[in-house]
């Protein structure tokens, strides 16, 4: 006669199974939600003038993979926080940690990608030519005026 198991082995026992189910749905659903969140966020403060997708506006585009891609999040932390003083860019220091995260989600999930990491090592430079160049690479970009 077939012998049917009264119980499962113990590593698949149902309420363990529940409990995984219920991490993975509350996971995938968190980072969903974050998202979501961070688009709110992102239409209330940024969208004026980036757009609602970042397409770009008054501000530049940011929904562009080349500059997306590879700018690690500390930067785009730091440009919400600080802005970009005398140049439009206002900046958002009434804006919480976890609500610049949640921003910074947003952006992320337009190309899916997590942005590059830069070490944190120091550099010395001369200020003067490192001016210049800056300008003449800046003076490159399509959405400078000159
Ligand atoms: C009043 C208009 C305005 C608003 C609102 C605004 N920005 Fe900007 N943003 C700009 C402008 C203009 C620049 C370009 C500044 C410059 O010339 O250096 C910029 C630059 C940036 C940059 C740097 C881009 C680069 O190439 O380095 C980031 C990142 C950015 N904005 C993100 C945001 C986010 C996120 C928000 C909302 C929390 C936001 N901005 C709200 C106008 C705005």
């Amino acid at each position: 006669m077939l012998k049917i198991p009264r119980r499962l082995h113990p590593t698949f026992s149902l309420p363990l199974l529940v409990l995984l189910l219920t991490v993975l749905v509350t996971c995938a659903d968190n980072s969903g939600q974050t998202v979501a969140q961070g688009k709110i966020l992102f239409d209330e403060h940024c969208s004026a003038c980036h757009r609602s997708q970042g397409q770009g506006g008054i501000g530049l585009p940011l929904n562009v993979p080349e500059f997306i891609n590879n700018v690690d999040d500390f930067y785009l932390k730091a440009s919400i926080q600080r802005g970009r003083p005398g140049r439009i860019m206002p900046s958002f220091d009434d804006l919480n940690t976890n609500e610049i995260n949640t921003i910074v989600s947003y952006m992320r999930s337009w190309t899916g990608k997590p942005g590059k990491s830069y070490p944190a090592t120091t550099i010395s430079a001369d200020i003067g030519s490192g001016k210049k160049n800056v300008y003449t690479l800046l003076r490159r970009l399509p959405w400078y005026p000159w």
